[in-house]
């Protein structure tokens, strides 16, 4: 049993951690621990020592001046009793107050995992893991806060999610609802987060916080390139392998916040959740509102322990498909290598020499439909331009297939260009502020998701596309931010609900179409990683991962982002050279040395590199499948960091049972007169002896040796060592 209730103590225990709760005198619900594994009698409680603070109020039913919720760490903190530091609810009463003071009501445990309506949420069954509900209510609103946690014993993760009920006759509006709050005792943390732009995303930073809000925010309407909804609390002297550490995300894809907070008396916050200044959300008597899921695991081994903890939690008990497990075809996209100037034969040129050097996939993508020769018009109109194709669609998957060759084709089904069919027809199913003209992205609008009539019509066009010929991949695409919205189907008091509602609407067709087409392999994307977060990888067994396709540039990228999600989900390509995004050139092999540290593909046309290089191709897809379930099964270590000083970046890959691993390494900079290189590789075996490099050593030598890499032949070189169990 795992969440055990125990007289007023609720102790939540997983394989090595342990998270506490304690419904005290008043029926507050304070948080009492989350860390090392306890037994669930110990009452963490006594770490909290209460004293008589100046301007902290009391809850008037005590006569104890030192008891005040706003130093107190809670379950789920309110705005309205007493606590002034980040709250996670707010509400607009009728009278127009907006108190909500929440006590304990009740609590239930079961097994197996709650589930969200309409919302991605981690799942597994009634023998795996257990979940806890425990209600809160404010009696004079009539709100009832149902907290949901979910714990998955073996991998050290729990969940949490909330449902809000109103339980009285009157509406309510929710002017603020967030999903979780992590209090923290002590205030010796930072914050390491993952921001970014377009073609540059999930750069690792490490802040320390401060007294007052380090805030993490998107308000685009997507979870962004700019922040990634995936913190880690760390102790200060935490590192990749020792210390304690916190690893936390939403399990969503729209705008969202994460409000740090180090408190007066040196208390650590966490709140997180959909964005409030986003967000109002009116609740009729009776009605319910069910908010995205948050995840998190405690670590006492540094980042590597949350990594693992994440990889495994995520591919087996959120990723969802027959692919997520299976093999994902190698794949040529013809994006970086032709643009929008493209027709079916040149398609089909890349196709074959592809198919030649053993590629599986090809991807044609944005430019086949509608009038869309370049990306002023066309979205929308999801019809095959067979003028420019110079072919159906059909006749060109036949080609393929003939072949050999899968076929996958691109789509930005969220958008609309004002010169499409799509919008002569239907103005309305664009969002437009009425009188306003809008923001542009890219030379295009979004389409009002909200809205099932909109989401019919265009799921109608994919699927008559889909009907008509074997496309068996498809990459889902949103290429702008959400600004200025408004739907004419919602009231003006429920317009605060639109950016919500859209993110459950994309979540609603994307539901309906992987349901609808388990064999085709959906890739996510967003101007690259601009959605790269847990809801998308429960629809997407892979996202492509950034835009930017520069090798080294995208040691950065996966390094910050394989902090979470598991490398098989990154979607990794061998471009051309000099790179199209920032002109470096790099050696034809390192590229395929980094896009294997994700799922492996092409982005340039093969009929155009040197024989040599082809040759190459040949080689690199032979060792990708070889290392292939490695990759995606295995166990990801970040041996060095890309910002470090260290002139190389290393990462490893090993295999469950330790009998094989992949050892990369990538020389950022050269330098005169060199130094040796150590490279330690992790996590053998230590008394079995391992080849790597063709040479036998001991587990533990090689670990504490270190690998010492061989003279450096030129800037970017890479290497890939097979670790082998002999
Ligand atoms: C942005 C994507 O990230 C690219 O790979 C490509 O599909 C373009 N959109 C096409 O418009």
């Amino acid at each position: 049993m795992s969440i055990k209730a125990n007289k007023n103590l609720i102790t939540i225990t997983t394989k090595n951690t342990s998270y506490q709760m304690k419904i005290d005198e008043l029926g507050y619900l304070l948080h009492t621990w989350y860390g090392e594994r306890i037994e669930d009698n110990e009452d963490m409680s006594y770490r909290i020592s209460n004293m008589d603070r100046g301007f902290c109020g009391n809850p008037y039913e005590t006569m104890d001046r030192s008891y005040s919720l706003d130093v107190l760490p809670q379950e789920y903190s309110t705005f309205g009793n007493g606590d002034y530091r980040a709250d996670c609810i707010q509400v607009i009463n009728p009278d127009g107050t907006n108190v909500v003071d929440l006590k304990y009501d009740s609590h239930k445990i079961s097994k197996g995992k709650y589930e969200l309506k309409g919302l991605p949420a981690f799942f597994w069954e009634k023998e795996e893991g257990e979940s806890l509900k425990v209600n809160l209510i404010d009696k004079v609103s009539g709100i009832r806060v149902e907290l949901l946690y979910g714990v998955l014993e073996k991998y050290d993760i729990i969940t949490r999610s909330v449902r809000i009920v109103n339980t009285s006759d009157n509406v309510l509006k929710i002017k603020k609802a967030l999903s979780a709050c992590i209090d923290m005792l002590d205030g010796d943390f930072e914050l390491v987060h993952f921001h970014g732009k377009h073609a540059m995303e999930r750069e690792f930073e490490r802040s320390p916080l401060a007294h007052g809000k380090l805030v993490l925010e998107s308000k685009r309407g997507t979870s962004s390139h700019q922040q990634n909804p995936f913190v880690i609390l760390a102790k200060k002297d935490t590192t990749e392998i020792y210390g304690e550490c916190i690893g936390f995300a939403l399990v969503y894809s729209g705008s969202f916040i994460i409000e740090t907070e180090i408190d007066q008396v040196n208390q650590t916050r966490l709140v997180a959740g959909l964005h409030p200044e986003q967000f109002s959300y009116v609740l009729k008597a009776g009605d319910e509102l069910v908010l995205p899921e948050a995840v998190f695991t405690y670590s006492n081994g540094g980042f590597e322990k949350i990594t693992h903890s994440f990889h495994d939690a995520v591919r087996n008990n959120l990723q969802r498909g027959e692919f997520v497990h299976k093999h994902r075809p190698i794949l040529i996209n013809n994006w970086e290598a032709t643009y929008f100037d493209f027709d079916a034969d040149k398609i089909f040129d890349i196709a074959l020499k592809a198919k030649s050097l053993g590629i599986e996939m090809l991807v044609m993508d944005d430019g086949w439909f509608g009038e869309r020769y370049d990306d002023t018009k066309g979205l929308g109109d999801w019809y095959v331009n067979e003028k420019k194709l110079g072919s159906s669609l059909k006749e060109l998957a036949k080609r393929i297939n003939a072949i050999d060759m899968k076929l996958g084709i691109w789509f930005e089904p969220e958008m609309i260009n004002e010169d499409t069919k799509l919008y002569r027809e239907h103005p309305d199913f664009m969002i437009r502020v009425p009188n306003r003209k809008g923001t542009k992205g890219r030379e295009q609008f979004v389409l009002d998701f909200t809205r099932k009539d909109v989401r019919d019509y265009i799921r109608d066009m994919m699927v008559k596309i889909l009907d008509n010929a074997n496309i068996e991949y498809i990459k889902w695409d949103m290429n702008r931010s959400l600004s200025a919205v408004y739907s004419s189907n919602l009231a003006a008091e429920s317009m605060g609900e639109f950016h919500y509602r859209y993110v459950l609407g994309l979540y609603d067709l994307l539901n309906e179409l992987t349901q609808k087409y388990p064999s085709i392999m959906f890739e996510g994307c967003s101007g690259g990683g601009g959605r790269y977060d847990l809801g998308m990888l429960y629809y997407h067994p892979q996202i492509w991962l950034s835009d930017d396709t520069d090798a080294i540039e995208r040691l950065k990228i996966q390094y910050g982002s394989s902090f979470a999600y598991p490398i098989g989900s990154a979607g990794a390509h061998v471009s051309a050279s000099p790179n199209h995004q920032t002109t470096r050139k790099t050696p034809f092999e390192t590229r395929a040395t980094v896009a294997m540290g994700g799922t492996f593909g092409y982005e340039l046309d093969l009929n155009k590199v040197s024989k040599t290089e082809q040759k190459m191709v040949k080689a690199q897809v032979k060792d990708y499948l070889k290392y292939d379930e490695l990759i995606h099964e295995g166990d990801y270590y970040r041996l060095t960091s890309p910002y470090d000083k260290s002139r190389v970046t290393a990462w490893q890959l090993l295999s469950k049972d330790k009998s094989l691993g992949l050892l990369s390494v990538v020389v950022q900079s050269v330098e005169a007169n060199e130094s040796n290189i150590y490279i330690y590789p992790r996590g053998l075996d230590e008394n079995a002896y391992y080849k790597i490099a063709e040479e036998k050593r001991r587990g533990k030598v090689w670990m504490s040796g270190g690998l010492v890499l061989p003279r450096i032949k030129e800037e970017y070189e890479s290497f890939r060592f097979e670790i082998k169990r002999v």
